[in-house]
């Protein structure tokens, strides 16, 4: 039920809060990180300890409910339609342990000052801790907490997504127009696997996107991290994501918050419309007239030189 539903969304918020904080007073460094798959897909200390934080919270508290979480996935485990509790501990590990300020000039901004006392250990990042619950695989409450620029995205379904829970997103017109890719600021991410198919599907689309000739998109941006991605494109400050190769931790909060914020998600590849969370394969598109939403998932597919597998 929905007063269910607002219980679990405000224990996440406590625990993403707890999570920022450890964050906060972590000493992360590339040097010293540990890698997964390959020398790219990193993993800290911080990612660890915070999602064993929260999954054993998650437990404790929820005994019935399933829990994944990046770090301890298991390759090959599908969700099942039992309520699940999915966690990134840190989405854009490697914004957090390279300590990239997305604010240029921190120790001048008004935003910066009011938000942090240290400038130098808090410059602002884009990194995210993302929470969600899926049931029957979609995803109904998401919370994406950013602790260094301070900015928690919220949403339960059916009752609306927020910005630091009073800010109703989108932060624009619901209506605002999309009138098409080459009006549009496309955020894509490298991600992780760097040979392939994919990888040329990726780069080659990449720069058939930004090329006069192509699309022609305003930009293309790799911010580090799909969830604040998703979140972003919520907000409305993006007006597109298209990814291929990222999980379901990834972007389970972040597709709450957007369908929530009125955006749609669609498979990345051409001619799905009912994308799966576990497909690894998203194009959100930021709310706009339905109609112009269409078009724009419709035109990026045109654009596409190849498929994702
Ligand atoms: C990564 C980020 C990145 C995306 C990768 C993800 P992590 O997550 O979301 O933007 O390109 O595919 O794995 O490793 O920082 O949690």
């Amino acid at each position: 039920t929905l007063a269910e539903h607002q219980q679990i969304h405000d224990f996440l918020v406590e625990l993403a809060l707890r999570a920022g904080q450890m964050m906060l007073d972590a000493n992360p460094s590339a040097a010293t990180s540990g890698s997964k798959k390959n020398s790219v897909d990193l993993v800290t200390d911080t990612d660890k300890s915070i999602e064993k934080m929260v999954l054993t919270n998650l437990k404790y508290k929820y005994p019935n409910y399933d829990l994944l979480g990046e770090e301890s996935y298991i390759p090959g485990r599908k969700l099942s339609d039992v309520p699940t509790f999915i966690c990134d501990p840190i989405d854009g590990t490697i914004n957090f342990v390279h300590g990239v300020p997305v604010c240029n000039t921190p120790d001048s901004c008004g935003f910066c000052k009011e938000k942090q006392e240290k400038l130098t250990d808090y410059a602002q990042q884009n990194v995210c801790i993302s929470l969600a619950l899926v049931i029957n695989k979609i995803p109904v409450i998401g919370v994406v907490y950013n602790p260094f620029q301070n900015r928690l995205f919220t949403a339960i379904k059916g009752k609306g997504a927020y910005l630091n829970r009073t800010e109703r997103l989108p932060l624009r017109d619901r209506n605002e127009p999309l009138p098409g890719l080459n009006k549009a600021l496309v955020a894509i991410e490298w991600g992780s696997e760097r040979k392939g198919n994919n990888w040329d599907v990726r780069t080659k689309t990449m720069v058939k996107l930004a090329s006069q000739g192509g699309s022609m998109c305003h930009s293309v941006r790799c911010q580090g991290s799909a969830a604040l991605d998703m979140c972003g494109v919520a907000a409305g400050f993006l007006d597109i994501f298209w990814e291929g190769g990222c999980w379901a931790w990834d972007v389970a909060a972040g597709w709450c918050i957007l369908t929530e914020a009125g955006g749609i998600v669609a498979d990345a590849n051409p001619g799905n419309w009912k994308p799966s969370v576990e497909g690894r394969r998203y194009l959100a598109v930021r709310s706009a007239p339905p109609g112009d939403q269409i078009a724009v998932v419709e035109e990026l597919w045109d654009t596409m030189e190849g498929r994702f597998e």
